[in-house]
């Protein structure tokens, strides 16, 4: 094979594996809710997504042990998480994203929608 073929393909897979390495995220859009009748107030901050980073999360994640850097134990380290999507995309292991919990079982749907729920209704401090 000439040099100049050698080039060519080597500039081919350079193209192929730039193109796969710029895939597109998923994004919450992705996720599959049904309308579960909930409302502002049945699902809230302080009732529902704090216990769902109590019982999953915060063992990796509290103030104090912070893997990764991420705190997720209180209202505004959430709300960080949620803001810049990566709350939602680790656990609902979308492509592009940290599947979490590391190393343990996914979260239920159920709970995933119910952070869906709170993230689009404003993610407030409620
Ligand atoms: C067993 C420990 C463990 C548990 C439990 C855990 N994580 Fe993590 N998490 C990590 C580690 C370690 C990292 C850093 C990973 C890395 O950089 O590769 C991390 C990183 C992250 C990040 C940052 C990802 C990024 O791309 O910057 C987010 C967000 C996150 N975790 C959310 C969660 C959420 C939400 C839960 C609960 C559902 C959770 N984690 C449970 C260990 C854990």
């Amino acid at each position: 094979m000439q040099l100049r073929t050698i080039h060519i393909l080597f500039f081919i897979s350079f193209l192929f594996l730039l193109f796969y390495s710029c895939k597109k995220k998923e994004s919450a859009n992705d996720i599959q809710c049904g309308n579960m009748g909930w409302t502002n107030d049945s699902i809230t901050y302080s009732k529902t997504i704090s216990t769902i980073m109590l019982k999953n999360c915060i063992r990796c994640h509290s103030n104090s042990i912070k893997k990764g850097w991420v705190d997720l134990e209180g209202y505004d380290r959430v709300k960080k998480y949620a803001d810049n999507h990566k709350l939602l995309g680790t656990i609902a292991h979308l492509q592009g994203f940290k599947a979490m919990p590391r190393g343990a079982a996914m979260v239920s749907q159920e709970d995933i929608c119910r952070i869906k729920f709170w993230i689009d209704n404003g993610a407030q401090n409620n």
